[in-house]
């Protein structure tokens, strides 16, 4: 891959457009809907972790969401959708040739010039910005082992969407994989001193993260959900607490070090269960 992309400290809203995208393709997996849209200046200087708002185009910008650049593949990028409720199963029933209205790229994403080998720990639709960050340390030849959670089968059908060599999935009720969350086969499968944990999901999952991590001595980085009104840091509708003070999800993050976050930081997005079933907001800044 040819990444391009300006370093975090320089990811900003500067470097964002925006505009309408046709969908030149549709998968599904379980609920979910990967939608893959020719958008070559967002892909241009997309980084992992960041995200696009969305809207449906029409008499108004309808349904804006935040959504979370699954990957990047040349002039294409591609959005997992979970459809929800009435909004979000409009997005995700989008099909060949309808269009998309979206800027971005948006946010600060994961600092991956610093990161020697990778623990992903992800949640439902958390998961979505893993394979963009798996693609571009592959590409670094950095090692990348995942751990996804999961409700149940059904959900954990996601996994499909990810071309991830060292993947391991685990699920509520043990219908696939192991029996339990995320964090306990992070934990199970382990990281050593060298490895940068990266995780995505909501709140459950990152104070329990954060709770290992913490105990471990173990440095990384969390996205966070949350609810995002502009995504352009004029509301601050979004803001976190950190050491550093609240800080805009939309600008400041979403992307943390876990050590600056605050207890309640992780807090933002939603009181789903940890495996991230419920992940409120973002359909895939998560
Ligand atoms: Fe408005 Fe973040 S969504 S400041």
């Amino acid at each position: 891959m040819d990444f391009t992309a300006p370093p975090p400290e320089e990811q900003t809203c500067a470097t964002a457009t925006s505009g309408r995208y046709r969908v030149i393709e549709r998968r599904s997996f379980g609920p979910y809907a990967l939608l893959t849209l020719l958008a070559p200046d967002i892909a241009a200087v997309a980084a992992p972790g960041q995200f696009v708002m969305a809207a449906l185009p029409g008499t108004q910008f309808r349904l804006r969401r935040p959504l979370s650049l699954h990957s990047v593949d040349g002039e294409r990028v591609r959005l997992l959708i979970e459809p929800r409720g009435g909004g979000t199963r409009e997005l995700a029933e989008l099909g060949i040739a309808d269009t998309l209205a979206l800027a971005g790229p948006l946010g600060r994403g994961f600092p991956l010039e610093r990161v020697r080998a990778a623990l992903l720990v992800a949640g439902g639709i958390g998961t979505a910005p893993f394979q963009f960050v798996a693609d571009v340390l592959r590409s670094r030849g950095v090692p990348v082992t995942a751990t996804f959670g999961f409700r149940d089968e059904g959900q954990a059908r996601l996994a499909g969407a990810f071309e991830i060599d060292d993947l391991w999935v685990a699920t509520d009720d043990g219908s696939v994989g192991r029996r339990g969350a995320a964090v306990e086969l992070a934990r199970e499968v382990g990281a050593g001193p060298q490895t940068s944990v990266l995780a995505c999901g909501p709140a459950p999952l990152l104070a329990a993260v954060r709770s290992w991590t913490g105990a471990a001595g173990l440095s990384g980085y969390a996205s966070l959900e949350a609810h995002m009104a502009c995504g352009s840091g004029a509301c601050h509708g979004c803001v976190v607490p950190t050491r550093e003070g609240y800080l805009r999800v939309c600008v400041d993050g979403p992307v943390f070090a876990l050590d600056l976050l605050e207890s309640g930081a992780d807090e933002s997005g939603s009181g789903a269960d940890e495996s991230g079933s419920g992940a409120v907001e973002r359909e895939g800044t998560s």
